[in-house]
């Protein structure tokens, strides 16, 4: 998509010579003479560029750079001074003008001014669009404050590059805020290796972690890269790391120390640069004084240390998990389901969900499948939701 260049002088012939040159070079040009035009174009359309002459009848032009920062989509400004007003123009570029030229205006730098500035905008918008789609596809769902504190916290971890340990019982999103840090952080164009400790044999874990030479051990016919070889300059997703061996956690731990190991069977010393983010939901502390898991382990991997609460321990962020997975599986499945019934609702928030939020969003997958109606009621949830054994009183709606 072309940018939009609005270009405000109030010297009409001036003005059209640079509007028409533009034009010519595929720009979508808007035309202003004095700076009350130019808020009226720019309230109504949206402006990329915009070309401002600094002496207007009606005031002076970089007055428009303060109105327009705050914009969600900031326009580019480029400053046109006349002869000998360069100083007016320094000021200008300090409160954010992009460029300046003086007058008589060189067309063929104008237009390269232009191309920068409309670069600037085309990565703006590129960016905005990752974003949006992150926000659709990875998003954390929780207003509580301690799901704040946590998104928060994870976000500085991953700009950090630091360890993160993260508990919490299952279903509660561990595995989700593994993502989002990797995604969050500089390394979000690099690797994310989803490591499942416990699917790996004893025997196997370090060669599946540090790779192995041929013919290191019986079957090893060809050399082999490790999982933390892969993940260079990216992330290390340790899932449920309480199912590492013993032996191998201090293997782990020396190389996580030194940023380097050999292959199995290798001499090669080999650096990584790995974000180790670790998750269990087995209780560590316990697993350390029954001498299960390594205490320096444990401390070298809690740098940070994200604990996630369960869902009924957050229960005021049921609605928008419900709204969050009608809108996921709408798009999935073609449907348009847009609502729960408040007697739905008020079913879902009372129960306990010792499933935690996998727990919901299969109660919610479950429910659109058997629903043609525009919104969930009682009868699309499953029997053990609607009916609870538990004592009612616990699975009130906490007003924190
Ligand atoms: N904050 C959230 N917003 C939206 N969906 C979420 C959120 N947290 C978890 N989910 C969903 O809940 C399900 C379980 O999440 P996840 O796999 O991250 O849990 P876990 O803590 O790793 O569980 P386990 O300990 O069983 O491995 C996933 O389907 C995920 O999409
Ligand atoms: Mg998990």
């Amino acid at each position: 998509m072309a940018a939009s260049v609005l270009v405000v002088d109030d010297e009409e012939t001036a003005r059209m010579v640079v509007a028409d040159f533009l034009q010519s070079k595929g720009y979508e040009v808007m035309e202003a003479g004095t700076l009350a035009e130019a808020r009226k174009i720019i309230n109504q359309d949206s402006t990329d560029i915009i070309i401002l002459d600094v002496r207007l009848p009606d005031g002076y032009g970089p007055h428009l750079l303060a109105e327009t920062a705050h914009l969600p989509r900031r326009p580019q400004v480029i400053i046109v001074t006349a002869h000998g007003e360069v100083s007016m123009a320094v000021e200008a570029m300090k409160n954010g003008a992009q460029d300046f030229m003086e007058k008589p205006l060189d067309l063929l730098e104008l237009e390269k001014s232009v191309k920068r500035a409309s670069e600037v905008v085309a990565m703006r918008r590129e960016l905005n669009h990752l974003r949006g789609k992150a926000s659709l596809d990875k998003f954390i769902v929780g207003k509580t404050q301690r799901m704040q504190d946590i998104i928060e916290l994870a976000r500085r971890a991953a700009e950090a590059s630091v360890s993160v340990l993260i508990t919490g019982p299952t279903g509660t999103g561990k595995e989700v805020l593994a993502r989002y840090i990797h995604e969050s952080g500089p390394r979000a164009n690099k690797p994310f290796i989803d490591v499942n400790c416990p699917a790996i044999q004893p025997t196997m874990f370090e060669s599946e972690l540090f790779g192995h030479e041929s013919g290191a051990f019986t079957g090893a016919t060809h050399r082999r890269n490790g999982l933390m070889e892969i993940a260079d300059d990216g992330v290390l997703f340790l899932d449920e790391i309480s199912s590492m061996p013993m032996d191998l956690q201090a293997k782990f731990l020396r190389a996580l120390e030194e940023r380097s190991f050999r292959r199995v069977g290798g001499t090669a010393l080999i650096k990584v640069d790995v974000q180790v983010v670790a998750a269990s939901n087995r209780n560590l502390k316990e697993m350390i004084a029954n001498h299960e898991f390594r205490e320096d382990l444990y401390y070298r991997l809690k740098v940070v240390d994200l604990d996630l609460p369960s869902l009924s321990e957050r229960k005021i962020d049921i609605p928008d998990l419900v709204g969050y997975f009608l809108q996921h599986f709408n798009m999935r499945m073609g449907a348009n389901i847009l609502d729960v019934t408040p007697k739905a609702m008020e079913a879902l928030i009372n129960y306990d969900w010792p499933g935690n939020i996998r727990e919901l969003r299969n109660a919610i997958e479950r429910a659109m499948l058997l629903c043609d109606d525009p919104a969930i009621d009682v009868g699309h949830l499953p029997r053990d939701i609607t009916s609870p054994t538990m004592l009612p009183s616990q699975g009130k709606l906490p007003l924190a």
